[in-house]
């Protein structure tokens, strides 16, 4: 079974994505983590993140690897544990960026296929169920208001930055979901097929119970 979740930053998809992966028994892949793990190799580098030729090799060399259960999930860039560093605003604008990169698409695109093709596995990303997997057998689009969602990653995120401001965040995240619908390669979009949960006034309990029901109905079909 290949289960997709897509939509917007900070649309809960990581935190039910484990937990659903966690529930099934699966694999759970978090492509943002790898576009985030090309942005940090490439914030190290020389290079601009604007130059698609340098992204596109640091994208090939990279050597990403994502190891541990749903809940400890490590993000290990040639062999170091990254999963901290790259959980900050610069690097979710610089994977923003490289992410429009076609060439980088291609790359990671390739490596994310190659680790879902054996099935049991639940990916989180952008363009999951539109481009990655266009045949997943469920496909789930999160979503739920900017303001609403900033106001999560403010909570989440305030505990590591004190100096944190809401209006800031939700700048942010305007920003990204505008980047990340408007690039003109495999934009985030909405599956024909998917199925759309907005949990603006809906707890992630309560957006967990939907996620299970649904996947209950469709084995049940089989
Ligand atoms: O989900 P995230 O915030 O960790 O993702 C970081 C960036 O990576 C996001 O702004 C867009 C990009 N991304 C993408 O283009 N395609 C994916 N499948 C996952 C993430």
């Amino acid at each position: 079974m290949i289960i997709a979740i897509d939509g917007p930053s900070g649309a809960g998809k990581s935190t039910l994505g484990r937990m659903l992966a966690r529930k099934l028994g699966l694999l759970y892949l978090d492509t943002g983590a790898m576009y985030r793990a090309v942005a940090y190799a490439a914030l190290r580098s020389d290079a601009s993140t604007t130059d698609a030729e340098a992204m596109a090799k640091i994208a090939r060399e990279a050597h990403i690897d994502l190891v541990g259960d749903p809940d400890s999930l490590q993000v290990l860039l040639d062999g170091r544990d990254i999963s901290h560093e790259i959980r900050n605003e610069q690097i979710g604008h610089a994977a923003s960026m490289i992410s429009a990169i076609p060439e980088v698409r291609r790359e990671l695109v390739r490596r994310q296929r190659e680790m879902g093709a054996h099935g049991g596995v639940v990916l989180d990303g952008r363009d999951i169920g539109t481009v990655v997997f266009p045949d997943a057998d469920i496909k789930f689009f999160l979503t739920a208001t900017p303001e609403q969602r900033a106001e999560r990653r403010f909570d989440e995120e305030r505990r590591r930055e004190a100096d944190l401001n809401y209006e800031e965040v939700l700048h942010d995240i305007n920003a990204r979901d505008r980047r990340d619908a408007s690039r003109a390669d495999s934009p985030l979009a909405i599956a024909d097929d998917a199925i759309v949960l907005d949990s603006t006034e809906l707890s992630i309990e309560d957006v967990f119970e939907r996620i299970l029901e649904v996947v209950r109905e469709r084995e049940a079909r089989k």
